[in-house]
């Protein structure tokens, strides 16, 4: 399935209705589980992608601006080590941060393709029109996807560098990590590369006001992923009721994100032909999102065989770009 907008140079492989067929199962095991759970990839339709715009620009949301420092000072010579012919990046919203590595690659001549990947199509189709526009040297091939499900799908013409920007990372649990990790390390050829960001373990009273932010942004944004189920599968959840927490949970070294019903509440998926009861106090987990040290995210790499070449990060130690390697127990090669 694939279609071309000449207009823009933009090919669209167009991954979207496999992507909604996964979701009927994903949102019934998830309600249907205990405690009930909405996976995060959801929040992400045209008014939940640009509620997370605005949540970058809170100043309470420090990642966006500390990531985005990082890049301007580094993106030159993570291009120049890398030099890749093509740019990937998994989750690439409204590509804004990507900017900086683009500029990067016209300033040094390198490389000529983009290929963004992202489960809103909206925010794809917006984000490559626009650097099609910026950029008349690039080309530009958007993936509808998910980068859990889609990353063999992604194409290649190339050495790669792989990007994942923002910590959207911290959002896949201890074993989804270890897993998306695995597949990464597959999929990268010796001289690819891997630039992955991490929220850094800090004060818990900067993470939660992170994510408590007091215009009240992120609490429209955790409400909106019940928007989103409604329209999908003729629902009747009654969002209001349902009260924004986000808390730090220290063993578990992450930011939880919860929507609790403030009343007892009988709901209805009629596509899905689904009751969901909720106790009024009961909650539903919309959100993980991890908080790393350099340790745990060296660890953890290392068990899919990536290296960790260089770690940098912002002059408050608030956030880290690493650049992976893919390591030595490759055979073949
Ligand atoms: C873009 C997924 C990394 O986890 O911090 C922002 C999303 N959630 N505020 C994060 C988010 C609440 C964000 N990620």
């Amino acid at each position: 399935m694939s279609r071309s907008s000449p207009r823009v140079g933009l090919t669209h492989i167009d991954l979207g209705d496999d992507l909604r067929g996964n979701m009927a199962e994903e949102i019934r095991a998830g309600l249907t589980d205990e405690p009930k759970w909405i996976a995060s990839k959801y929040f992400y339709d045209e008014r939940g992608s640009k509620l997370f715009e605005q949540i970058t620009a809170l100043p309470e949301y420090y990642l966006t601006r500390a990531e985005t420092r990082i890049l301007e000072r580094a993106s030159d010579s993570i291009v120049t080590a890398a030099q890749p012919d093509e740019l990937v990046e998994l989750g690439s919203g409204f590509s804004r941060k990507t900017r900086l590595l683009l500029e990067a690659m016209q300033r040094l001549q390198v490389g000529y393709r983009y290929l963004p990947l992202d489960v809103s199509e909206e925010a794809l189709l917006t984000a490559s029109k626009s650097l099609a526009r910026d950029y008349p040297w690039l080309e530009i091939v958007g993936v509808v996807g998910d980068f859990m499900s889609h990353l063999e799908d992604i194409p290649r013409d190339g050495t790669q560098l792989l990007c994942f920007l923002g910590s959207t990372v911290g959002n896949l649990d201890p074993d989804e990590r270890a897993a998306f990790y695995r597949r990464v390390s597959a999929r990268l050829e010796q001289r690819d590369r891997f630039l992955v960001g991490f929220d850094l373990v800090k004060d818990k009273r900067v993470l939660e006001s992170a994510y408590n932010d007091s215009r009240g942004i992120t609490a429209e944004f955790n409400r909106n992923i019940l928007l989103v189920i409604n329209r999908e599968f003729a629902g009747n959840l009654p969002v209001d009721e349902f009260e924004h927490v986000a808390r730090y949970v220290d063993e578990r070294d992450r930011i939880e994100m919860w929507l609790r019903a403030r009343r007892a509440i009988h709901a209805r998926l009629d596509h899905l032909d689904l009751e969901v009861s909720l106790c009024a106090g009961e909650a539903i987990r919309t959100e993980i999102s991890s908080k790393f040290t350099r340790d745990r995210a060296e660890r953890e790499l290392s068990a899919a065989d990536l290296t960790i070449e260089r770690w940098l990060t912002d002059e408050q130690c608030r956030f880290a770009l690493a650049t992976v390697a893919p390591g030595d127990r490759r055979q073949g090669e």
